[in-house]
């Protein structure tokens, strides 16, 4: 049996390696950048031309999604570098490889009869074979596993926690391989471990079935069958990669980073999600190229988001405490143009879900809040910092982090519509993770206002980190170790789990 280790990965440098000499800021004869300059450059019909070539990257790809592994999502990076390598004198740009396995196809067999399977990404490939054992409860806690699995195959209902956690606590019990049966209709194929394996603790062959035929080996257990299953999978180790630009001017060492993600979930192009915010940032990148930065501004553009933030994920893992340190602030956009949008603010000062980040999330709370309130002259609401998307790993590494969204399938509220429009009772995309989340689905108005808060955002904090508070190496360490480690196993994988 093969076990592939989630871990390897490797990076390739393009370009310059990051200049010492560029701590003292070079202003050049480019202006320093200010948020009114920069905020009218970015045009509606650039940010089109953007989604437009992203969903053309997307029906050329045999999928028409731009998914992890698929040509989709490989033109979706080369687009992407080859617009940032467009201004080699402004950028250092770096790719990041992480090695993922791509489930493919699975047999079960069950008693000899075989049963529609796929094997789930990050698993490994290999051959097991054993008796049957269903797992109580959902297997998110230790406590639902016997003492002892050895040799068989634990069947586990899909749902709440990551199922990496559920395949951990099997493996760890002795169990040969897992079945994961679905929580809703359709098939798990393209379905995520979503989480890394723990190398100490490897994950062993795990195959996605059917909610009725889960069910069906469920029952016949508990009226005292026994069930020998026989159970392959084959995954495909493919490189991904993280793209990773900053700017050459500006203190290396004080760093605004700005996040979106290149990749689709399977079912459809991606446009709202993620297309969207990938692509307000590669617009805001180009325009900025026009000016001068104070503080170094780094791009990226994770890979694998929709798997499990796999992607920022291990280029958090990968950062060195002082590295980590020089992060001042990140900032996380995706879902910017959901049609049926509203303004949302993480909360990241606690005020109104009670989930506070690290110190300087309250005040990246503030300027947006300020920007929407006194600039935009636009209502806003918040939503829960709950480390849903790739800014988790930067909470959990103690980085203060923010960002804005417009809505995914969570239902518009009466007051909300007062407040922007739309429809209540209907969700801000219903497109949301839908083969419609095309760039018909984007809604241009809500799209404008978002990128131009991200130019906000970027210009002030490129200009000046004081409304921040003062990075303190030793806060931040105690930060790390005390760790944001509640934001695993839960609300952060609601979207997929
Ligand atoms: C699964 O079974 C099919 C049909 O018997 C076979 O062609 C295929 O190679 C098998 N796949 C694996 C991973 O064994
Ligand atoms: C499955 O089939 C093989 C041979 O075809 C047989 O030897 C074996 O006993 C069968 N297993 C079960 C569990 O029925
Ligand atoms: C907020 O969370 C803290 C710690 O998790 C808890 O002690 C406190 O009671 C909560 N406050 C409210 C108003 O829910
Ligand atoms: C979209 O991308 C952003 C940026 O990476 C990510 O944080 C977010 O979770 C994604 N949103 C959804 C709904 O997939
Ligand atoms: C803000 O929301 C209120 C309702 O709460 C509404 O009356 C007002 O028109 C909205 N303002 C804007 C600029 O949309
Ligand atoms: C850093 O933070 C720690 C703990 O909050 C504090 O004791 C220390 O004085 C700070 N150091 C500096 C240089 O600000
Ligand atoms: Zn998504």
């Amino acid at each position: 049996m093969a076990i592939w280790r989630s871990i390897a990965a490797f990076a390739a440098i393009f370009g310059a390696v990051v200049d010492g000499s560029a701590l003292f800021p070079r202003y050049g004869h480019k202006g320093l950048v200010e948020s009114g300059k920069l905020r009218k450059l970015i045009k509606a019909d650039a940010l089109r031309k953007r989604a437009e070539k992203l969903e053309d990257i997307a029906y050329r790809s045999p999928g028409k999604n731009r998914v992890i592994g698929s040509q989709g999502h490989e033109d979706t990076v080369d687009y992407i570098v080859n617009e940032i390598k467009k201004f080699p004198d402004y950028y250092t740009v770096s790719l990041q490889g992480v090695e993922l396995a791509i489930g493919g196809g699975a047999n079960v067999t069950a008693n000899n009869n075989t049963i529609e399977a796929y094997s789930v990404t990050l698993g490994p490939s290999g051959h097991a074979s054993g008796p049957l054992v269903s797992i109580p409860n959902l297997g998110c806690e230790e406590s639902d596993f016997p003492d002892s699995l050895e040799g068989s195959i634990a069947l586990i209902f899909r749902g709440i926690c990551e199922s990496g956690i559920k395949v951990g606590y099997a493996a760890s019990k002795g169990a040969v391989g897992v079945i994961i049966y679905n929580n809703v209709d359709g098939s798990l194929e393209g379905y995520s471990l979503q989480k890394f394996e723990d190398p100490e603790n490897p994950y062993v062959p795990t195959a996605g079935i059917s909610q009725g035929a889960g069910e069906s080996l469920v029952a016949q257990l508990d009226g005292g069958a026994e069930i020998i299953v026989d159970l392959i999978t084959e995954a495909e180790v493919k490189t991904s990669y993280n793209i990773n630009a900053q700017t050459k001017g500006g203190d290396q060492e004080n760093v605004i980073h700005i996040g979106g993600h290149s990749d689709s979930v399977a079912a459809g192009p991606g446009i709202n999600d993620n297309g969207s915010g990938s692509m307000s940032i590669l617009e805001i990148a180009t325009q900025l190229t026009r000016f001068s930065v104070k503080n170094a501004v780094r791009f990226s553009w994770w890979t694998a988001e929709e798997a499990g933030l796999l992607g920022a994920t291990y280029y958090v893992m990968q950062l060195s405490q002082e590295e980590k340190d020089k992060i001042r602030l990140f900032l996380d956009f995706d879902m910017m143009a959901s049609p049926n949008y509203a303004f949302q603010i993480y909360d990241g000062d606690g005020s109104a879900f009670n989930l506070t980040g690290p110190p300087g999330s309250a005040e990246a709370e503030a300027e947006f809040t300020r920007y929407f309130a006194d600039i935009a002259k636009v209502n806003h609401t918040e939503i829960e910092f709950d480390g849903r998307s790739d800014y988790g790993p930067f909470l959990e590494a103690g980085i203060a982090a923010g960002g804005i969204a417009c809505g995914a399938e969570g239902i518009k509220t009466e007051e909300e519509q007062a407040m922007f429009g739309g429809a209540a009772g209907v969700p801000y995309d219903v497109n949301y993770h839908e083969d419609g989340d095309t760039t018909n689905n984007l809604n241009y108005e809500a799209w404008i206002q978002m990128t131009r808060a991200i130019s906000h955002m970027t210009a002030t904090y490129a200009r000046s980190f004081n409304s921040l508070p003062p990075r303190n190496a030793t806060a931040a360490r105690k930060r790390a170790a005390t760790g944001y480690a509640r934001f695993k196993n839960t609300a952060r994988f609601q979207k997929w789990v």
